[in-house]
C-alpha cells in the first residue's frame, strides 16, 4: 500500500497546506483543480476541456492507494486541491527497472512560490527510499524556469533533451530529462 499519512506545511505566503493521500472522495475536487491547471500553464499535459471522466480518476486513486509504489499526493488549502504530485513506474514492474520512478507534480498558480512543490519532492523523496527505489526521474519542459530552479536545487541532474517534445498552437518546445539517485 502507497500512503501517504497527512503532513503540513505553512507555506511562504502564511498559508496551512495540508498534504495527503488523494482518494476516491477527492475526485470532484480534483477535476476542478486539473481544469484550471489546464488554463493557468502550458508546462503540464493538461488541456483546457480535456478532463477524464469522474469514474477513471476515482480508479486512479484507488490504484494508486493499493500500490506497493504508486502515489497520488495532493496539497489541500481550506479544503481546496491545490497541488498533486504523482509517481509510477512506466514500464510496470520489471526486476531490472524496479528501481526506477517517474514522477509528476502540478500546483495552482495562485500557490506557485510558497514552498508546496519543495514539499512534495521532499515526501516523493522519503516515499521513494522507503520503497527502496534508487532513480527518480521525469521531464521538464525547457522554458519552465521555475520547475528547473526547484529540481535542480533539490539536487536532480539535467540530463538531455528531448527536443520538440511538445507541439503547442504550432510552435514546438523541448523537454529536459531530469533524475536524481538516491
Ligand atoms: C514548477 C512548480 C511545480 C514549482 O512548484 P512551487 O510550489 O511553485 O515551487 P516552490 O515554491 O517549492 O519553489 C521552487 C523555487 O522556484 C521559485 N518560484 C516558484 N514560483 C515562483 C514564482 N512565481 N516567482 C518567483 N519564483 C518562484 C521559488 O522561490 C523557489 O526558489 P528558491 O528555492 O530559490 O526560493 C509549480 O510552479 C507548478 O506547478 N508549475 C506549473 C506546472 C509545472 O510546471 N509542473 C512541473 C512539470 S515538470
Amino acid at each position: 500500500m502507497a500512503i501517504c499519512t497527512p503532513q503540513f506545511l505553512d507555506s511562504n505566503e502564511g498559508r496551512g497546506i495540508e498534504f495527503r493521500s488523494a482518494v476516491p472522495e477527492d475526485a470532484d475536487a480534483f477535476l476542478i483543480f486539473q481544469q484550471q491547471i489546464a488554463h493557468e500553464t502550458k508546462f503540464t499535459l493538461q488541456v483546457p476541456g480535456r478532463a477524464p471522466s469522474k469514474e477513471e480518476v476515482m480508479r486512479g486513486f484507488s490504484k494508486a492507494l493499493e500500490d506497493r509504489i504508486e502515489i497520488r499526493v495532493a496539497a489541500f488549502h481550506e479544503g481546496k486541491m491545490v497541488g498533486l504530485m504523482g509517481i509510477h513506474q512506466r514500464s510496470g514492474a520489471h526486476p531490472w527497472t524496479d528501481h526506477v520512478v517517474q514522477f509528476g507534480m502540478m500546483i495552482l498558480k495562485d500557490y506557485w512560490g510558497e514552498g508546496i512543490g519543495r514539499k512534495l519532492l521532499n515526501i516523493l523523496e522519503e516515499h521513494a527510499k522507503n520503497k527502496g527505489i534508487h532513480r527518480i526521474e521525469a521531464t521538464v519542459r525547457s522554458g519552465n524556469k521555475h520547475g528547473i530552479r526547484l529540481y535542480t536545487k533539490a539536487g536532480f541532474k539535467i540530463e538531455g533533451t528531448r527536443e520538440h517534445a511538445a507541439l503547442i498552437d504550432g510552435l514546438f518546445y523541448d523537454e529536459l530529462y531530469i533524475a536524481k539517485m538516491l
